[in-house]
């Protein structure tokens, strides 16, 4: 796909949206695996299938609902993303950030990313929310690999605060006058699909891994590359493997993703409310 092809779809996309959605969205937040009832929450919402927008991937794991709903919360308008390409699944990396771009073409300005992560940080327990300060890109590639259309973004973007210290702040503001307990830490971005390994988890914790998922890292570079600001948030739905003494399943993830929706959802109201 060249840089020309990939720019027009995606505006094509952001078109399509914009066509939709009345009043554009300035912010859009992407729904981890079993959060996607944040989206069934809204008022004055307009729903769109993401197989009603061209060229938008289709994601087909349990637990993504695969809509874009754009609402108004506390005056601010959002689009809320449930359900997002994984890497995982087969998708090139282009396709991976595909609705990260769209949306920063649409206009929106904050990226919210939300995401299913295990705990390696053995002072997490399952069910704990997690503020993303820093990551680490172990998926073996980079969503800007490939020519650079200069149209979306430098060629070497600063890496430096990819999760912006505001937002962050806004988000430890919400989760105190919410009465949600919240961690900070670094999370690691891994191919997947499978599960990492009790060694892979304790390499993880060498290096400086606090939690580990199989998503959000390219769509936080990819925001990034194109001046988005970022704000990240990990549910810890499981401790990471060896951590405790049992194996893992996705039934626990989306179970623990169920269980702390209430904090999940209050937090981001109360994050979107301070924008
Ligand atoms: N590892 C990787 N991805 C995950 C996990 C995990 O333990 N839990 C939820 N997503």
């Amino acid at each position: 796909m060249s840089a020309v092809d990939l720019c027009g779809r995606i505006d094509a996309a952001a078109s399509a949206v914009l066509a939709r959605c009345g009043t554009p969205p300035s912010t859009a937040i992407v729904l981890g695996s079993g959060l996607g009832d944040f989206a069934d929450s809204l008022g004055d919402a307009v729903t769109i299938p993401y197989g009603d927008i061209p060229h938008w991937p289709v994601s087909r794991v349990i637990g993504h609902a695969g809509k874009l709903v754009v609402a108004t919360i506390h005056g601010r308008r959002v689009a809320v993303l449930s359900g997002r390409a994984h890497f995982y699944e087969g998708h090139d990396m282009a396709t991976v950030v595909f609705a990260t771009r769209v949306m920063a073409r649409a206009g929106v300005r904050e990226l919210i990313l939300t995401n299913a992560a295990g705990g390696i940080n053995t002072g997490f327990a399952s069910g704990a929310l997690m503020v993303m300060d820093d990551h680490l890109n172990l998926m073996g590639t980079n969503p800007l690999v490939g020519a650079n259309d200069e149209r979306l973004g430098p060629r070497f973007p600063d890496m430096s605060e990819v999760y912006s210290a505001r937002l962050r702040r806004i988000a430890d503001a919400a989760a105190t006058s919410r009465g949600v307990a919240v961690t900070h830490g670094i999370y690691a971005g891994l191919h997947g699909p499978s599960y990492e390994t009790p060694a892979e988890i304790r390499y993880l914790r060498a290096i400086g891994a606090d939690a580990v998922g199989m998503s959000t890292v390219p769509e936080a570079i990819a925001a990034r590359h194109m001046g988005v600001e970022v704000l990240g948030i990990s549910c810890i739905t499981n401790m990471a493997a060896g951590v405790l003494p049992q194996a893992l399943v996705h039934s626990e993830v989306l179970e623990t993703a169920q269980r702390v929706k209430g904090a999940f959802m209050a937090l981001l109201e109360g994050i979107v409310e301070r924008l």
